[in-house]
């Protein structure tokens, strides 16, 4: 048996496989995050562990952990936590999604070297930038960091006791040299830190440690449970589904959207805001362009309707050529395409007869156009898609699927059986690390396939460069 659990913004969610990979048990606690000022968003590292403790405490409850040999680890990425000498958490730790840094994050990517050794642009939402921002805003603090972790690398210190990260998370730092998988001394020291303050790497299907003596007898494992390295939630979730290879990719429609797509080597592009990461087993790289608004967009629109989101979508019928109305989703700045944490959405080419069902079907050609725009951006680096598999909670409405399928003009696959995100790929890691066996990322039984509307494709494509002409525009406004 394996146990997978994955850090989530709003929850941590953990599942339990056996060794034929089927789900024997899942539990969650939820988890809230503080915006304390604009553009800010937080949450206390202690809230992770209450939440762990609430999660482990439930599938062990009847003996349920007492032949688990391996745990995986998922969790939001670049959040930014920080120990002193005696692992005492400094300050709340720093989302992803927090644009606190966007100041230290552009000076930074305009050091050449930030781009070259790591393949990516620095984004404000990574993890450097934060610690940056720390450095300049709240000295005292920076001048006590013994270690930064990312967040489920706090969760791993507090099961094993050990300081460790593996690649896919790292990589989305700004301190990976990410074609050597390694940390990159002369990063850290522009940014006034060195390996010390770093934890130790290893791949996401090794070994990072066990799990403490103490905790195991509290949640009845037994001795000596090996904890895997474990992914970023999105490499996890990649695993979880066997996005392995290059040709394969998924798409996720959860609060941000992600197009992911997995490659044998190295080619990073920073120039598209292409996200080129390790994945989460060695001598692989994946690449994804992100929405920083996707399911979020519709909730936008769903409170300000004050209906809910479920509703909106259900009774938009077929799937219909685009009207005069574009939503572009920058609610909180954008990554790819734009990569810019001041761009805002906007909402244009209304008329007289755009109601609500308009609007709605607007902000669901717009997010498709967003990702249309992340798969051009993948293409430019010279990534290829062939199969996409359709995750997360946007694929509950069809309409929104078959845009999607349309503006992308792939077909979309979904998967059979519950969406069990990076929880169920880091329970597979897990069982990597027990058993040294890298063949268990298998793809899942597919429940059905959404096909690109060919008599929609050429409306699609006509409102996606109408889109693109008001990204341009917005990205100049005001
Ligand atoms: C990826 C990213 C998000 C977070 C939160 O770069 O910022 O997908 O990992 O899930």
């Amino acid at each position: 048996m394996y146990v997978g659990l994955d850090l989530g913004t709003s929850g941590l969610k953990g599942i339990l496989i056996d060794d034929n990979q089927v789900v024997r048990a899942e539990a969650s606690a939820p988890l809230s995050t503080s915006r304390p000022q604009s553009g800010w968003s937080e949450q206390a590292p202690s809230d992770w562990l209450g939440a762990c403790e609430v999660v482990l405490g439930a599938l062990g409850e009847g003996g349920g952990l007492c032949n688990v040999r391996g745990i995986g680890l998922s969790g939001h990425m670049h959040g930014a936590t920080l120990l002193d000498g005696a692992d005492q958490v400094l300050r709340p730790c720093i989302l992803w999604n927090d644009t606190r840094s966007h100041v230290e994050a552009d000076a930074m990517d305009h050091d050449p070297q930030f781009r070259a050794v790591t393949g990516n642009i620095v984004f404000p939402g990574f993890t450097a930038p934060k610690v940056a921002w720390v450095r300049e805003h709240e000295p005292a603090i920076f001048a006590r960091i013994r270690k930064v972790l990312l967040p489920k690398d706090y969760l791993r210190l507090w099961l094993t006791g050990e300081h460790v990260a593996e690649m896919s998370d790292a990589a989305g730092t700004s301190w990976l040299d990410t074609g050597k998988r390694d940390w990159s001394d002369d990063l850290l020291a522009a940014t006034g830190l060195s390996r010390d303050d770093m934890p130790r790497l290893v791949e996401g299907s090794e070994v990072s440690g066990t799990l403490r003596d103490e905790l195991a007898k509290r949640w009845g494992l037994p001795k000596g449970v090996v904890v895997a390295g474990g992914g970023g939630d999105n490499a996890a979730s990649a695993i979880g589904m066997g996005v392995v290879k290059a040709g394969q990719a998924f798409v996720s429609l959860g609060t941000s959207g992600v197009l992911f797509a997995a490659n044998d080597g190295y080619q990073p592009d920073p120039e598209t805001a292409v996200h080129t990461f390790c994945h989460a087993v060695p001598e692989t790289w994946h690449q994804m362009g992100v929405i920083l608004a996707c399911t979020d967009a519709l909730n936008w629109a769903a409170k300000l309707f004050e209906m809910d989101a479920a509703s909106m979508t259900a009774g938009l019928g077929p799937l219909q050529a685009p009207g005069t109305a574009r939503f572009l989703p920058y609610l909180g700045g954008e990554r790819t395409p734009l990569a810019s944490a001041s761009v805002r959405a906007g909402l244009v080419g209304i008329e007289h007869a755009t109601d609500k069902e308009a609007v709605t079907r607007a902000i669901l050609e717009g997010t498709s156009f967003a990702f249309a725009d992340c798969r051009d951006a993948l293409a430019a680096t010279g990534t290829r898609i062939e199969r996409v598999l359709a995750v997360g909670g946007g694929t509950h409405s069809d309409y929104w699927l078959r845009a999607l399928a349309t503006a992308l003009e792939v077909p979309l696959m979904l998967p059979e059986g519950a969406d069990l995100g990076g929880a169920f790929g880091a329970a597979r890691l897990g069982m990597m690390a027990a058993t040294g066996d890298l063949s268990v990322a298998s793809e899942p039984p597919i429940a059905r396939t959404i096909d690109p509307d060919p008599a929609l494709i050429d409306a699609f494509k006509e409102a996606h460069e109408s889109h693109r002409k008001a990204a341009k525009f917005l990205k100049e406004f005001p």
